[in-house]
Order: structure tokens, then sequence, then C-alpha cells
């Protein structure tokens, strides 16, 4: 059988502390219950999930750089490094593949510094507002996305 398209999910500072972190914003699932949500989704549809988290701006940029060679797309949720980080953005803009960002708040309803992010610009779509189930949505648009010429 031949071997599932990889997916790469990257999610940036602060996100580990899902669960406990402003719940009224984020929700009560975890970081887990939401990779375990990824791999059965992206299982059903044929597609290996890779699901990190980093801490580390520097981190994420070389995990970007990586899935040049061993993804077949990005789902990025950049957490705050979304609004600040042109490294982020550069490294997105070399990976030359499918790029969703998603948040899991609707970042437009909140403070006027969450408005702008520097990702989008790199994105082929954004997800934001919709909690967990959005990182669902990610991984179903991902199996599109990658489904014709983009496979690795
Ligand atoms: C977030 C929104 C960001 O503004 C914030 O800094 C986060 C989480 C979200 O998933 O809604 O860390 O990316």
């Amino acid at each position: 059988m031949a071997k599932s398209p990889k997916i790469l999910i990257l999610n940036g500072p602060n996100l580990n502390m899902l669960g406990v972190r402003e719940t009224a914003i984020y929700g009560s699932n975890t970081l887990a219950d939401i990779e375990r949500m990824c791999t059965r989704r992206g299982k059903e549809l044929s597609l290996a999930v890779d699901f990190r988290q980093s801490n580390l701006e520097g981190e994420l940029v070389t995990w970007v750089q990586q899935a040049r060679t061993n993804a077949a797309g990005i789902v990025i949720n950049p957490g705050a490094y979304g609004h600040t980080s042109i490294a982020l953005l550069d490294a997105l803009r070399m990976a030359d593949k499918p790029v969703i960002e998603l948040h899991l708040s609707n970042i437009h309803r909140r403070e006027a510094f969450r408005h702008h992010t520097y990702t989008s610009q790199a994105a082929t779509g954004i997800i934001c507002g919709l909690g967990a189930h959005g990182y669902v949505l990610a991984v179903e648009a991902m199996a599109e996305l990658t489904s014709k010429k983009d496979r690795a």
C-alpha cells in the first residue's frame, strides 16, 4: 500500500497550556486532545499527521524549513508569533506548498493588535474562531489541497 502523505501541524507559544489557559477564549480541550482529533481525521482521509508545539520562534522556523522536503502541507497556529514574526513569514513563503493559518479564537473580534498577522501573507487559507474543530477542518482542507499535484 502507498505511504500516506504527511501534513505538518505546528503550534506556537503558549498553546501547550490549552485546557488551563483562558478557557473562556480557547476552550477546554488540551493540545493532546486536539492532536488526537487531527490524527483520527487524518487517518480517515489517508493523511499522516505530524503534530508539534514549540514556545521557540527559531524552532518553529526550522520545522517550517524542514517541511519543504518532508511534508505535503503545513497547518500552523502561530500563536502570538503570527502577529510579530517576519522570520516565520519568510520561512512559510519558502515552503512552496499549501499553508493553512489557524487560530482557535476569532482574532478579528479581539484586541486590535491581534487583527494583523504577518503569517497570513504566506497562507493559502485561514481558519479562525472555530475552536478545536478548526483543526479538524484544516486537516480536511489539507486533504483537498494536497490531493492533486501537491502531494509529496
Ligand atoms: C491564537 C490567537 C493569538 O492572538 C494568541 O496570541 C494565541 C492563540 C488562537 O489560537 O486563537 O496564542 O493563535
